[in-house]
């Protein structure tokens, strides 16, 4: 049985937002297979914008970012969940990832470089959705944005590794939202 935390990061609450239907998804097929499952809804959270390094080492986050960090040391693995929005992350789930990997949680600042990772040992997912045909996404633009996951965004925290779903054409047919649906839930089934 896994410890799976879903961030969800659509910055629009509005349920009707495919990228919550996949979050659900991959948490209802977790549930079915008996993995523990839970959530964080970027959208909902209520933290400012950092604005400095001196806040980001020196004082202590607001409470739905100090709760965030607790669910993802909980888990073992981690399912991250987001539209593109001009060709990378919305600015709501980067500010939340500027605010939750802090120094004395995610990475270590008073130690070497090898052990300065404090999250490592959990996998994760990165599932992104967006209006352009996935292989344009992939072979086009060579999925860049994909890539500072894996090397920033979670590398530096020493989460890896991390697993892409690229899902194109999300505003499209309902045939390849069912598609997705179904493949997101068999992710969550088997906690990968
Ligand atoms: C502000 C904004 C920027 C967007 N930028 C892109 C983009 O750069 N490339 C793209 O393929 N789709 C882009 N889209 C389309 C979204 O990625 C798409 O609507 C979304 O993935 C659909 O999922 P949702 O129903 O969960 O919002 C953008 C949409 C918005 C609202």
């Amino acid at each position: 049985m896994a410890r799976i935390t879903i961030i969800d990061g659509h910055p629009d609450p509005d349920r009707a937002r495919f990228i919550h239907a996949l979050a659900y998804a991959y948490a209802a097929g977790a549930e079915d297979a008996i993995h523990e499952v839970r959530r964080i809804d970027v959208a909902t959270l209520d933290f400012p914008i950092l604005r400095s390094a001196n806040e980001w080492r020196e004082t202590d986050p607001a409470k739905a970012i100090h709760d965030a960090q607790i669910d993802i040391r909980w888990a073992d693995h981690l399912v991250i969940l987001f539209p593109l929005w001009l060709g990378d992350l919305p600015a709501l789930l980067k500010a939340f990832l500027e605010q939750v990997m802090r120094p004395g949680f995610a990475i270590d600042e008073t130690v070497s470089d090898r052990n300065a990772k404090l999250l490592c040992g959990r996998p994760a997912r990165v599932a992104v959705t967006m209006g352009m045909p996935a292989p344009f996404y992939r072979f086009y633009y060579r999925a860049h944005s994909l890539k500072s996951w894996a090397r920033n965004l979670l590398g530096f925290t020493g989460i890896a590794p991390v697993r892409h779903s690229i899902i194109g054409d999300a505003e499209a047919s309902d045939g390849e939202r069912q598609h997705w649906l179904s493949l997101i839930s068999q992710f969550g089934r088997d906690a990968r």
